[in-house]
């Protein structure tokens, strides 16, 4: 916490941690610019793919004896999580009923999470990890690729709510079928 401080300190150019403090207070963009230093936006998609692969396998079988599902992504990130989820649900046949509520504290990565769009070279890491969590298809069947990214189609997006929210400060969410809540509480002391 410490070097990160120090280094958003050097970053924004004030020459101590009280005076950054005095900034935050006074300005509300320079704290959303802070989750940057704060948080560990480390994802990947199907990351861990046995996770996904029991998802697919034991989870979904339950979800579609429901006529409408809710899904809530906590701790999004940059999106990844979420991306594979809705690709999951697409192949699984239960897309059409579910809305995802996808949140996080930190803005800029749900802006991130909500564009969809992924550097080009990362898919080959996400491809294979796609098809060890059982994908049925190809993982580029669902993005669009060019000018070096990869972004995923928009009609999937169209059953998302990208929220803000703090799972240490805020209220309960909602009451969803699934919680997808994956390296966040790490992050997290015995009393958060
Ligand atoms: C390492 S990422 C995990 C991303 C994704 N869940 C995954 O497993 O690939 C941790 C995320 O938790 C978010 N986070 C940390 N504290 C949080 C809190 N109190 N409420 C909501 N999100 C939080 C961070 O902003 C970050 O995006």
């Amino acid at each position: 916490m410490r070097r990160r401080l120090a280094q958003a300190v050097q970053d924004f150019g004030v020459p101590t941690l009280s005076h950054l403090q005095e900034r935050i207070l006074r300005d509300p963009a320079l704290f959303a610019r802070l989750f940057q230093y704060l948080t560990v936006q480390v994802s990947e998609m199907f990351r861990d793919p046995s996770y996904f692969r029991a998802i697919r396998e034991q989870v979904v079988p339950i979800l579609h004896t429901y006529p409408s599902i809710k899904v809530w992504v906590a701790g999004c990130s940059s999106g990844e999580e979420l991306w594979s989820l809705v690709v999951l649900f697409a192949e699984e046949g239960i897309a059409d009923r579910t809305v995802f509520y996808v949140t996080d504290i930190n803005a800029e990565a749900l802006r991130f999470a909500e564009n969809g769009i992924y550097p080009l070279e990362r898919m080959a890491l996400f491809s294979q990890n796609y098809l060890a969590a059982g994908g049925k298809r190809s993982l580029s069947d669902y993005y669009h690729a060019a000018y070096g990214a990869a972004k995923f189609s928009q009609t999937l997006k169209s059953r998302v709510v990208f929220a803000d929210h703090s799972l240490a400060t805020d209220s309960v969410f909602l009451e969803a079928h699934l919680v997808s809540c994956r390296n966040v509480l790490i992050y997290f002391d015995r009393a958060l």
